[in-house]
């Protein structure tokens, strides 16, 4: 059985409304598809690497090999766990947590997009709780970090809710122009008096060789 040998397979990360879990390639077609029906407002690009300004095609298999790729380069010391979100039966987005040299540094990232059908209903918040639960209880991080375009304001206000502080700002460059990011940073402290979702996490045992720990 393929958990046998990738245990990350039997990783299953619980709150009251979703399920997180590495896809399956049935699943994982579900999220391309998510993606191809529209990720935000074609306006604005939330992302540094402008990945949906792409036609549809590429879009779903830039979905599709962006997945692969964080499994085939997975190592203790650099890795990066890309779940889906399922609600309601069906895949909704996508929620990672990444880390590099986690066991010294105790510190993960997150980023996360969802089908703009299921944005603003409190489902980003909950599929953040869910990995920080997994990082901060499971793993026994110390920090978590996010960041997001200062006009991103839907993900500053979940970062804010789950009790980030700023931690600065950063520049890239999107679509031609200069754009900039705030930074946020959650320590254990904060995660513990913010924290209020019911998150259970399953399978986790087997893969902590995985991340280091
Ligand atoms: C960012 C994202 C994952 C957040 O998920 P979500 O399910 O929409 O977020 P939630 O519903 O849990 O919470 C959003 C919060 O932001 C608030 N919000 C949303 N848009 C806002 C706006 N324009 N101004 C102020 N607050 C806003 C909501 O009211 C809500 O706060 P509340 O619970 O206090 O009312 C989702 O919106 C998304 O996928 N966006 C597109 C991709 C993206 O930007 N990804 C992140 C890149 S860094």
């Amino acid at each position: 059985m393929i958990s046998d040998h990738w245990p990350l397979c039997g990783l299953v990360v619980r709150t009251p409304r979703l399920e997180l879990r590495v896809p399956d390639q049935g699943l994982l077609g579900e999220l391309a598809d998510v993606a191809v029906a529209g990720i935000h407002d074609p306006a604005v690009q939330p992302f540094v690497a402008a990945w949906t300004d792409a036609p549809r095609a590429q879009v779903a298999r830039s979905v599709l090999q962006w997945q692969w790729g964080q499994w085939a380069a997975w190592r203790p010391a650099a890795w990066s766990l890309a779940l889906v979100a399922i609600a309601e039966g069906r895949v909704i987005g996508t929620q990672d947590v990444n880390a590099e040299d986690f066991a010294v540094l105790r510190e993960v990232r997150t980023g996360s997009w969802l089908g703009r059908a299921w944005q603003g209903r409190g489902y980003g918040t909950e599929m953040r709780a869910a990995v920080l639960e997994l990082a901060f209880a499971g793993l026994d991080a110390r920090y978590a970090t996010s960041e997001a375009f200062a006009d991103n304001d839907a993900s500053y206000r979940v970062s804010r809710k789950l009790g980030y502080v700023d931690d600065g700002v950063a520049r890239y460059v999107v679509r031609g122009v200069p754009a900039v990011s705030r930074r946020l940073r959650l320590d254990r402290a904060g995660w513990a008096a913010a924290r209020a979702l019911q998150v259970t996490v399953e399978g986790l045992e087997p893969c902590l060789p995985l991340f280091g720990v």
